[in-house]
């Protein structure tokens, strides 16, 4: 194991301060020119994540599986997709990661397996009240002849959450009805994800990104959902509304059930049995930030996504009362808060902020201000390249949502990555070898080879950030004011650092004191869409 040099010093809990990079595996580099991203293709790019300037890489699910939803569909858990590489290419990824001094953190999907998975394919074969359905949530219909499902519930990917087998049980799938649910209720079932945390750790990884953190359990009555008039049957998932932030509660017995928490605990003794500078970080898309901290308290996971500073609309309210909320919802756990701006799952945050150039100029900003806040930031590649949320044609779309509603999903932040050249597939894979969602034409001016060293490009300003980051925050210790009475401005004050983020619409005088860092350039005032970091 490398013997990091990282800023957080002896504590081993590195990931306090860290700035993480999601990498969407298959569309982040393409090493054999099938079109789809790989771990060699991730390894070969290690460098450019060292010069960035991130603590570590998150990568997205690269194991066994027929990818109806892109690897969240695993078939077997301790073994790579043939798609992605081999189980050598993860050791030699994960080497190679911790001699650049980067922490490599996996996902791991404890929701739902695949339908192609071992125990469901067993399940299927098996009798209705036989051990081998017991590991899944299948029970009898409703309806006098039990032809109709057995609750309300719906699919986060639409439609019913149900699936009707040929002997007429059906099985409960939260996602896709090839993502068929576990039943947490059984032993078996935490017995096999020690076992796949175990093999993982042994391989040296530092980290897990746990998918749905926030499911396994569910109320065990598996009782009507009650639904909002107007209101769809199940959410808290993608694309979700924004309930973390206007505390409009739902009724969501498919969620966040008490019970889950004992997961965690068991979760954290192992990895404490390897070692202190082992983390977890929840995707639990809960309904308040106080749910929320209830997953970092200090025997659960150490970080969970804070979804609620994505879910911000763009305004200096929004964003103070989010900082506020967050410090003060883990600060009682003592776990260190996370902010994010997007991910797989989310339009991407310059065309969430409205595209083209204002855009752009609110996605760095907000971005800015993230990267001074005390805690982890998660960025998600190709935002250090000012990439937008490209309109896939249906041809090219694969996320299940599009195949279950026929609404656009999530492809359109997933398109390959543009590293170089005049053409695509701007350098993703090798040759003329195109990616699986085709690149749009705007890629060639974003490409890492067109912004690497041209002033003002987003990349140079990411990296800019960054190193700011580490010269600027985060000495500045963990306490933080957010300032009130300021309409249009976020202010928050770290020590000696003072940022403000201009959510409004005319220039501000800028206040004393020496720039160390600028989304944009700024001379006397502020101007709107920016933020600055005065030292
Ligand atoms: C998580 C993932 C998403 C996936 C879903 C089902 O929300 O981020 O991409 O579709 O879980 O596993």
């Amino acid at each position: 194991m490398a013997d990091f040099n990282d800023p957080i010093g002896a504590d081993a809990a590195w990931w306090r301060n860290a700035v993480v990079y999601q990498v969407y595996v298959r569309s982040f580099a393409d090493s054999d020119g099938d079109g789809i991203g790989d771990l060699p293709g991730i390894t070969s790019r290690l460098p450019y994540l060292r010069d960035l300037g991130v603590d570590a890489l998150w990568i997205t699910p690269f194991y066994t599986s027929p990818q109806r939803d892109h690897g969240y569909d695993v078939a077997d858990y301790t073994d790579v997709d043939p798609l992605f590489g081999t189980l050598k290419d993860a050791d030699t990824l994960i080497e190679t990661a911790h001699e650049l001094d980067l922490r490599v953190i996996v996902d791991l999907v404890p929701n739902h397996t695949s339908d192609d998975h071992e125990w469901f394919k067993a399940a299927l074969a098996a009798a209705p009240g036989s051990p081998e359905r017991a590991r899944y949530m299948f029970r009898e219909g409703s309806g006098p002849d039990g032809s109709l499902p057995p609750n309300n519930w719906e699919s986060v990917f639409g439609g019913p959450a149900w699936t009707r087998v040929p002997d007429g049980q059906w099985y409960l799938h939260l996602f896709d009805s090839t993502q068929p649910d576990l039943d947490w209720r059984n032993p078996e079932v935490g017995d096999m994800f020690e076992d796949v945390l175990r093999f993982w750790l042994d391989k040296g990884v530092d980290g897990f990104r746990v998918d749905v953190a926030h499911g396994l359990y569910k109320e065990e009555s598996l009782r009507d959902q009650v639904v909002a008039e107007g209101g769809r049957a199940s959410s808290g998932q993608v694309n979700s509304d924004s309930s973390m932030v206007s505390r409009e509660l739902k009724d969501e017995p498919m969620w966040d059930q008490p019970e889950v928490h004992d997961v965690y605990r068991r979760w954290n003794a192992v990895l404490d049995s390897v070692g202190p500078d082992r983390m977890a970080v929840a995707e639990a898309w809960t309904q308040t930030p106080e749910s929320m901290a209830a997953f970092v308290r200090p025997d659960e996971l150490d970080q969970a996504f804070n979804f609620a500073w994505l879910l911000a609309d763009w305004s200096a309210d929004s964003f103070r009362k989010v900082v506020v909320d967050t410090l003060a919802a883990v600060a009682p756990v003592g776990a260190s808060p996370t902010w994010v701006l997007s991910n797989h799952d989310v339009v991407r945050h310059p065309t969430r902020y409205g595209g083209g150039e204002q855009g752009l100029a609110r996605a760095r900003a907000a971005t800015l201000a993230m990267l001074a806040l005390p805690g982890s930031s998660y960025l998600y590649q190709g935002e250090e390249l000012g990439l937008e949320q490209v309109d896939v044609h249906p041809e090219h779309r694969e996320d299940p949502s599009w195949f279950r509603t026929g609404e656009v999903g999530r492809d359109g932040c997933r398109v390959p990555i543009p590293w170089g050249g005049d053409s695509a597939p701007y350098g993703f894979g090798p040759g003329d070898a195109q990616p699986w969602i085709p690149q749009p034409d705007e890629f060639k001016g974003l490409s890492v080879e067109a912004q690497a060293g041209v002033e003002g490009s987003t990349l140079e300003f990411y990296r800019a950030a960054l190193a700011a980051r580490r010269a600027h925050a985060l000495p500045q210790g963990d306490e933080v004011t957010v300032l009130t009475g300021t309409d249009d401005v976020l202010e928050l004050h770290r020590g000696g650092l003072r940022v403000l983020l201009n959510c409004g619409t005319t220039d501000l005088p800028l206040p004393a004191g020496t720039v160390v860092a600028s989304s944009a350039p700024v001379a006397d005032v502020l101007p709107p869409d920016t933020c600055v970091w005065l030292g």
